[in-house]
């Protein structure tokens, strides 16, 4: 017997072949997507949104989950100190408001993404706190009530599962992790609030490590709704599929949710990459996500990071890359059917 996954394989590839630029033909992913309860969503990149009509009916059209890309971090928010720009945020929180979509504030406390004025003085611990306190009680009260979910702190565990370095783990500590959470919360009490980082997705040093911390967090009663999984991930090398459902179980039971955040598939350094052999392999890899979602209720939504080839961050380190459901001209690839058929299983 072929199994049902095959079928999907085999299906799309006959539609990819077949179909023509516009996915409007078929059901909008984001119809399959809360028919099952789950949220599927898209990275925005706002100078796209502003200069390519066709990007803008896609993302309304296919996703019911928007979070900035980058329009939302600290050096885009405050690039001067006590001077905030939420021009952009509102123009994607209204989008997202105006098309019945949940809205995902990316992100408040990061080791990247900083303006210059604080990367290029020194503060002391107090300083910093209040630096930080005041960014997050700015940005979070602004938004209150309109972003459903915060990543509060991105990325701050190493692979070995040590803390990062960064401006906010040596100079405040990691408790710099709690004030952030505790803080969070403070400035909207409804908001669901989630830790995110990348490599966590299945049982390894880096995941064991943010699972204790999280642990620990929880049992201090430090104020945790979730955790986001990135999923940036290379078809060569996918997560594997028990191992990741083991994983998000665990997470699950310390009473969080378990998302993903951040996916796309990359192809870079494929030999094969025209061969549509690689494109089932992708699609495959991004049908084992969604499938994850579906099959653990912790799982609110999955968030893809940018939607079409034709605008995603990995093309900055290789132009060849094309890691994501849409080609650059906007076709649906065989991932779009996948997840497609993964919702209508
Ligand atoms: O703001 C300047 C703009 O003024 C200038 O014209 C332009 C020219 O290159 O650069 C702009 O800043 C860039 C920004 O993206 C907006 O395009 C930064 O140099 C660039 O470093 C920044 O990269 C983003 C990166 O995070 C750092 O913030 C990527 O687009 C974004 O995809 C990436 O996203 C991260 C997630 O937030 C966290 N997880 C990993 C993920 C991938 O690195």
């Amino acid at each position: 017997m072929i199994p049902r996954l095959a079928h999907i394989y085999i299906l799309g590839a006959v539609l990819w072949t077949a179909l023509p630029a516009f996915a409007s033909e078929k059901p909008a992913l984001r119809d399959l997507a809360a028919a099952k309860s789950k949220g599927i969503g898209a990275a925005v990149d706002v100078k796209a949104l502003q200069n390519d009509p066709v990007y803008a009916q896609i993302l309304t059209q296919q996703f019911n989950v928007l979070t900035p890309e980058n329009a939302l971090k600290m050096d885009w928010v405050q690039k001067k100190r006590g001077q905030f720009d939420f021009r952009a945020g509102d123009m994607l929180a209204d989008l997202a408001q105006k098309n019945g979509m949940t809205f995902k504030g990316h992100t408040l406390v990061w080791f990247r993404a900083l303006p210059e004025w604080l990367t290029e003085q020194t503060f002391t611990k107090e300083e910093l706190k209040q630096i930080m306190h005041d960014h997050i009680k700015t940005v979070v009260t602004h938004y209150k009530g309109r972003v459903q979910n915060w990543d509060v702190v991105n990325e701050a565990i190493n692979d070995d599962g040590s803390y990062r370095h960064c401006i906010w783990y040596d100079v405040i500590g990691p408790e710099y992790i709690e004030l952030a959470f505790r803080w969070a919360r403070a400035y909207d009490p409804n908001v669901l609030l989630y830790y995110n980082d990348y490599d966590a997705e299945v049982p390894n040093q880096k995941s064991d490590a943010i699972y204790l911390m999280l642990k620990d967090l929880k049992a201090k009663g430090v104020p945790i709704d979730g955790i986001g999984f990135q999923a940036h991930v290379r078809v060569q090398n996918p997560p594997n599929v028990f191992e990741m459902d083991k994983n998000l179980k665990r997470f699950a039971q310390l009473g969080l949710f378990t998302d993903f955040t951040e996916i796309d598939v990359s192809i870079i350094h494929d030999p094969n990459r025209n061969a549509i052999d690689l494109w089932m392999r992708q699609a495959e890899v991004f049908g084992n996500f969604f499938k994850a979602c579906i099959n653990n209720s912790s799982c609110t939504m999955a968030v893809l990071w940018g939607f079409t080839d034709k605008y995603t961050w990995k093309r900055d380190f290789d132009p060849s890359d094309a890691p994501l459901i849409f080609d650059a001209a906007y076709k649906p690839k065989p991932a779009f059917d996948v997840i497609a058929g993964v919702f209508n299983e």
